[in-house]
């Protein structure tokens, strides 16, 4: 057995204060709670993805984990009931002259049971076929009364274009998926953002697992379909967008980029004004993902602030030949894009000076 490394921790009566707190000496980090009126210091390490455990809760004898809510025993540093394999160091502790001490040489071995690796997380491999093409409609209504969507007709008539040429098509419509908002796992830390989301890993009913593997897996090009609320996307479309967060972070914390030689279109109707807004996010977002543009990558139709009339409006996108042919257009110019990037290596960000998050800092050149 090795020889005891005691290193004072601080005052018992001002450690007494927090229930659980991180600590860290000599890089070694410690939760440290006070329960019971006695104290107990497990691994501050957790087993998952490095959350800092002294940074949780405690739910009565479990420690969870502030990042993704795993629970490790405050006194054993076992994992729940049926997952006690998942075990994290606890160490000794002792008091002398009022100060808590802890002995670094007494943690106890870590132990991980086996997770299978997600199925998403699986190499990016273009499988050969025909060119893949997935339409996401993120138009919101009540399915047990559908109504017309215009954005979601023109998204239809651009896949049914798309199957006449050959290509293969999904038909992803968000509103018919049940998933969780993006809870902010970035904002904890950026190594509590994961790939896939931490929540697909964590919750087997969040349903959209099957965007992740449309767009990341499956598909050469996307095509997005919203309407204009207000001047914006729709709300599904965000709470969409917010989960695509761990792509783009992939390559913040990885420098994985995950999109490579895809495309996107879009697709933008709405009573009331204001295509540009909303194209420009569309645009700025999924090409900060990795996709690649085509010339003229949305087609919009809106009438307009003062001639919002919703009865006309339907009527004229379901009539309108043009915007059916400009759908079917769309859906060419990402084709043709698509199979000229096929055709070549993909590109990678090589530098991510002048990206999100670069450190500058830690960079100078001249
Ligand atoms: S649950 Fe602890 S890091 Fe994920």
């Amino acid at each position: 057995m090795s020889q005891p490394q005691w290193h004072k921790l601080g005052p018992v009566e001002l450690l007494k204060e927090k229930p659980l707190q991180q600590l860290e000496i000599h890089r070694t980090k410690l939760a440290l709670i006070f329960k019971d009126n006695e104290f107990t210091a497990i691994s501050g390490v957790c087993n998952h993805v490095g959350g800092p455990l002294g940074n949780g809760t405690l739910e009565g004898d479990y420690v969870v984990c502030p990042w993704h809510y795993y629970k490790f025993h405050y006194r054993t540093g076992l994992g729940e009931p049926g997952y006690e394999a998942d075990r994290v160091p606890v160490y000794s502790l002792k008091i002398e002259n009022d100060d808590l001490w802890v002995d670094l040489a007494s943690a106890t071995p870590r132990g991980r049971l086996h997770h299978d690796p997600h199925p998403l997380t699986r190499p990016v491999v273009r499988e050969p076929g025909p060119l893949r093409i997935v339409g996401i409609s993120t138009t919101v209504m009540d399915n047990a009364h559908p109504r017309l969507s215009t954005s979601e007709l023109l998204l239809q008539e651009a896949l049914s274009h798309a199957q006449r040429k050959g290509y293969e098509t999904r038909l992803q419509k968000i509103r018919e998926l049940k998933f969780r908002h993006c809870e902010g796992f970035y904002s904890k830390s950026a190594h509590a953002c994961t790939w896939p989301c931490s929540i697909t890993q964590m919750d087997p009913d969040d349903q959209l697992d099957r965007v992740y593997e449309d767009l990341i897996h499956w598909a050469d090009v996307m095509i997005v379909a919203t309407p204009i609320r207000w001047g914006s996307a729709s709300s599904l479309y965000y709470k969409m967008a917010e989960r695509f967060n761990c792509i783009q972070n992939q390559i913040t914390t990885h420098n994985n980029q995950l999109v490579r030689n895809k495309v996107a279109g879009f697709i933008i109707t709405g009573g009331q004004d204001n295509v540009q807004a909303v194209a420009g996010h569309l645009m700025g977002f999924f090409s900060e993902l990795g996709y690649h543009l085509p010339p003229f990558p949305f087609i919009a139709h809106s009438l307009g602030w003062s001639s919002e009339n919703m009865e006309h409006n339907m009527r004229y996108v379901q009539h309108s030949r043009a915007l059916s042919e400009a759908a079917q257009e769309l859906v060419d110019r990402c084709a043709e894009l698509s199979c000229a990037l096929l055709e070549t290596s993909a590109h990678v960000l090589q530098h991510r000076a002048g990206r999100k998050a670069f450190n500058a800092s830690k960079h100078r050149d001249r």
